[in-house]
């Protein structure tokens, strides 16, 4: 059997030291675990352009295609703010979402007990959260057509569409109800149909798939303005959350700062099966490209550790190494270690980039 293969795409800013720690991950797998990734590397967003003029290259994307997952680090940087559209570091991986055709992003929002502090809410509002959003990713105003700045009369005018195909809201509903079972049994659907044509299809075919196919799951639905408010105000509430691509971009930002671990938390976008059975994946962690801290040690690595550990669960079939890799990650949370983003409590120093990689590694070995 040939090894799985894993394409590093660790992009800017803090992209390349936190994807450094998940490399030390990786070998320790192949040393103590005998499970070797067939490991290779390319570039994606402002570095991809620096190097080819394109913040994607039709190789990098072919790889990419090949591979049984991909791990990305972060695109952007200020210095590719001016740049045109076409080739803004964000294009890159706009790219690979939407030719992977990644429709499925899996991001929890998961407050760890040792941090329950750090979180802008109540320690009760956000002790022992476990959500998961699924965003679609491959449709809506992020992709739909016409878009783009036109003249009309004397002035210009900014369009974006909003586009749902009643086949996009089904498979990502599915995903939903799919990861629900495994979890609480519960979904809650979020939209605009109050204002929205297209919240309104999305609403009728979540509700559709629901009755047809998953009707032992509890499906709520909510306006996701009223979403928003109600994932402030109790958070609690929500095991699985399925919406749509730019409404779950600003959900999950939110989400996850409600748990106080920015920092800390991972992202899973996936498409349908390949050949050998496995999604079409993609990992990164939820945390941009930092690039004030980039190069100085302060990132936080866990985000990028923790997506890893998303691959071993959902590419790789390695459920019981991805929960011995989430606790070792706890673990050292619960020995005090901190990374500068957790400061906040008395007389911690902060640890560095490496050092948080090496206490995980040493995690890991102590849980043979
Ligand atoms: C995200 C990011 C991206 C998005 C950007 C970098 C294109 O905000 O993954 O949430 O808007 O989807
Ligand atoms: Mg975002």
């Amino acid at each position: 059997m040939t090894n799985p293969s894993l394409l590093i795409l660790a992009g800017d800013g803090i992209g390349p030291e936190v994807m450094a720690e998940v490399r030390k991950i990786i070998d320790w797998f192949g040393a103590k675990r005998g499970v070797s990734f067939d490991v290779s590397e390319g570039l994606v967003g402002g570095c991809a352009y620096d190097a080819h003029g394109t913040p994607l290259t039709d190789e990098t994307m072919a790889r990419a295609q090949e591979v049984d997952a991909v791990l990305l680090g972060a695109v952007g940087g200020p210095k590719y703010d001016n740049l045109d559209f076409s080739v803004k570091p964000e294009r890159g991986l706009l790219r690979l979402r939407k030719e992977m055709d990644l429709y499925a992003n899996l991001r929890p929002a998961q407050c760890f007990n040792a941090l329950a502090d750090f979180s802008s809410l109540k320690k009760d509002v956000v002790a022992g959260l476990d959500i998961m959003i699924v965003r679609e990713l491959t449709s809506g105003i992020y992709f739909g057509e016409p878009r783009g700045i036109f003249e009309e009369g004397n002035e210009r005018v900014g369009i974006n569409t909003q586009r749902y195909t009643e086949s996009e809201i089904e498979r990502v509903a599915r995903s939903a109800f799919e990861l629900a079972r495994r979890r609480n049994n519960r979904v809650c659907s979020m939209e605009k149909a109050n204002v929205m044509e297209s919240g309104l299809l999305w609403r009728e075919v979540v509700q559709k798939v629901h009755d047809e196919e998953y009707p032992d799951v509890e499906l709520s639905h909510m306006y996701a303005d009223a979403g928003a408010m109600q994932l402030c105000r109790w958070p609690k509430q929500f095991d699985v959350i399925v919406t749509d691509n730019l409404f779950g971009d600003l959900l999950s930002d939110a989400a996850a700062m409600l748990t106080g671990s920015l920092g800390m938390l991972p992202s899973a976008s996936l498409g349908a099966p390949m050949a050998n059975g496995r999604p079409k994946a993609l990992y990164e962690p939820v945390h941009g490209s930092a690039p004030d801290i980039a190069g100085q040690g302060k990132a936080n690595p866990i985000a990028c550790i923790l997506s890893f550990a998303m691959a071993l669960r959902y590419s790789f079939d390695m459920g019981s190494d991805a929960d011995r890799l989430e606790k070792a990650v706890e673990k050292v949370l619960a020995d005090g270690l901190r990374t500068a983003d957790l400061l906040g409590e008395d007389g911690v120093q902060p640890v560095s980039t490496s050092e948080m990689g090496d206490a995980v590694v040493a995690a890991l070995d102590a849980s043979l």
